[in-house]
């Protein structure tokens, strides 16, 4: 679909969907589409249904809440990003003040809580019922499975009695998510957000792609927006969302440079799966996954949209 002149628009994953109203009417109103990314994004943060991304996100290895998000202003190119932080509930509100009131591009961990109670972000319990039962399960199955002794320095016995990759290669598999959003405003200027609580029962401390600029997002008004899900080891190795921007300025078609970065992703012949989502300066939108069988879909509004529409993307098998 190619709009010739700009209007605006948003579109987010799978998992934004439902959240996408808040941003349209933003967008609606006139907003920016700073705003509306934002927006859309802060309210997927804080639903506990989703396990992936802010509340009932699924805790890290020691069953705490970890969480990244980033924001990039495709207008001036500025940029704010939060890693491994704990106890915000709207990480994507402390990288856009990050953006705005600080020298910095990313804060991580204490730091980046240490800015965000400065800057009077809100606190909050990240933990729900059900991300506290998964939690439990694991450690009931490092108990039972793993032999390991109840106690203070169970944690370190479990490490010490895994293969970590194997461990790993499991968990990504089984337990990811990401949210992202993008938007494009009436004065053609464009924003991408992106939030995670990252790998589930990862490794304290552990940054995956979306609080890395270039990895897991990137925006450029004179290109377009692109934003990762999946296991952002790969897309951190790849700078899979600067890398397809550069794609699409070099020409390649919205679809070609999905396929393109998609096709980049197998060939580093690693575990775990990747998903993109994309848009361009003339309003085309595309998602892609790596992922054998699974359908690759994006929601998009515009301003006269009364309901999200479900988009397919496409599906990039890995060459035999
Ligand atoms: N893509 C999210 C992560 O790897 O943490």
């Amino acid at each position: 679909m190619s709009t010739g002149k700009p209007r605006a628009f948003i579109l987010g994953t799978r998992n934004a969907g439902e959240f996408l109203h808040a941003g349209a009417r933003i967008l609606s109103d006139g907003g920016t589409a700073l705003d509306a990314v934002e927006a859309s994004t802060r309210l997927v943060e804080s639903s506990p249904g989703d396990s992936s991304v802010g509340v009932g996100g699924i805790a890290n290895f020691l069953g705490v809440q970890e969480l990244d998000a980033s924001l990039m202003c495709g207008r001036t190119l500025r940029t704010g990003a939060v890693g491994a932080i704990k106890g915000f509930i709207h990480p994507i509100s402390v990288a856009r003040k990050l953006m705005e009131e600080a020298p910095h591009g990313l804060l991580v961990a204490e730091g980046a809580e240490n800015f965000a109670r400065v800057m009077g972000c809100e606190a909050g319990d990240l933990e729900t019922e059900e991300s506290k039962k998964v939690y439990t399960a694991f450690v009931q199955d490092a108990f039972e499975h793993a032999g390991i002794d109840e106690s203070q320095s169970w944690v370190l016995d479990y490490v010490r009695s895994q293969n970590l990759r194997e461990w790993y290669t499991r968990l990504a598999v089984e337990h990811h998510g990401t949210v992202n959003v993008q938007a494009m405003d009436a004065d053609g200027n464009m924003a991408c957000a992106v939030s995670t609580s990252g790998t589930a029962l990862k490794f304290p401390g552990r940054l995956g792609d979306s609080a890395i600029i270039g990895a897991g997002n990137y925006c450029d008004n004179r290109v377009g927006a692109a934003a990762c899900t999946g296991r952002g080891e790969l897309s951190i190795r790849n700078s899979t969302a600067r890398t397809l921007i550069h794609y699409l300025a070099e020409g390649s078609g919205i679809e070609a440079a999905a396929v393109r970065a998609m096709q980049d992703i197998h060939a580093l012949n690693s575990f775990g799966g990747m998903n993109c989502l994309v848009m361009d300066a003339a309003g085309n939108t595309m998602s892609a996954t790596t992922v054998t069988g699974r359908e690759s879909i994006h929601w998009y509004m515009d301003t006269t949209s009364n309901e999200p529409e479900k988009r397919i993307g496409i599906n990039v098998p890995k060459p035999q």
